[in-house]
């Protein structure tokens, strides 16, 4: 399956064997590219054992991906945008993977990485089981009337894009050919809704990699309780 049809199919696993993926599918993991939102944005990432991460789901794997970035404006739509690339691309290769906001290095052992600051980690490992979505229907997910101004049939990637506790933040409006992208959300939750408003990009330029285009524009009308992310060409 291609990346593109991934997004149709995807689904969070939290189900695993325990068995560790072998070095050979680590080595096309590490190796895997993944495009940028804000490409001056450095980030780091490393694939490290569980015994260095904390978490309190009551579910494991044997690895995870941890994500470190420069605390930069966008830093993290950047992360989102660049780790659901990982995500669809993990699940590619035959490997269950969910997103762990609940997740938190463990600070005794965990490397620190100077100028950078962990953000998020990623669990990973061989399912249990055939986990992905193979009718198109499991998706428990607002309409596309609730996520834009208009209904617009070219934002279905984005609205099938995983969220933190499915939260879904994201809001489009259409100006011509651009639209704008909003996050909105409750403040609390704002962290983690900047990094899922980032998936939903990520899906948006997945699905069309070779016109997708990103922009900070200038005097883009403010809406009530959202805040403004950037407009696609
Ligand atoms: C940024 C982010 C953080 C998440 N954190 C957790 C988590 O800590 N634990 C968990 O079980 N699921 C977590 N999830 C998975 C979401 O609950 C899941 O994506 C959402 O309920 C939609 O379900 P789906 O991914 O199966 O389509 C997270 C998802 C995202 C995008």
């Amino acid at each position: 399956m291609t990346l593109q049809e991934m997004i149709y199919h995807r689904r969070s696993c939290r189900s695993f064997t325990g068995e560790p993926v072998s070095e050979e599918l680590l080595q096309g993991v590490r190796a895997f590219p993944m495009k940028p939102l804000y490409p001056d944005i450095k980030v780091h990432w490393d694939i490290l054992p569980r015994s260095q991460v904390k978490c309190i789901c009551p579910w494991t794997t044997p690895q995870v991906i941890c994500v470190y970035s420069e605390e930069k404006e966008g830093y993290l739509e950047n992360v989102g945008f660049m780790f659901q690339q990982m995500d669809l691309y993990l699940q590619t290769l035959g490997l269950g993977v969910c997103w762990l906001g609940l997740g938190k290095m463990n600070e005794k052992t965990a490397q620190k990485i100077p100028g950078m600051k962990f953000v998020i980690m990623l669990a990973f490992g061989n399912p249990k089981g055939d986990f992905l979505r193979h009718d198109g229907k499991g998706f428990k997910r607002k309409s596309l009337e609730k996520i834009s101004d208009e209904p617009d049939a070219r934002l279905e990637p984005a609205r099938l894009a995983p969220s933190s506790v499915n939260s879904q933040p994201w809001y489009f409006t259409h100006a011509g050919d651009i639209l704008h992208v909003y996050r909105g959300g409750r403040p609390i939750a704002k962290y983690m809704n900047n990094i899922d408003t980032g998936i939903a990009l990520a899906h948006l330029y997945v699905a069309n990699e070779d016109t997708f285009r990103f922009l900070k524009m200038d005097n883009v009308p403010p809406i009530a309780g959202y805040e403004y992310i950037g407009s696609i060409q």
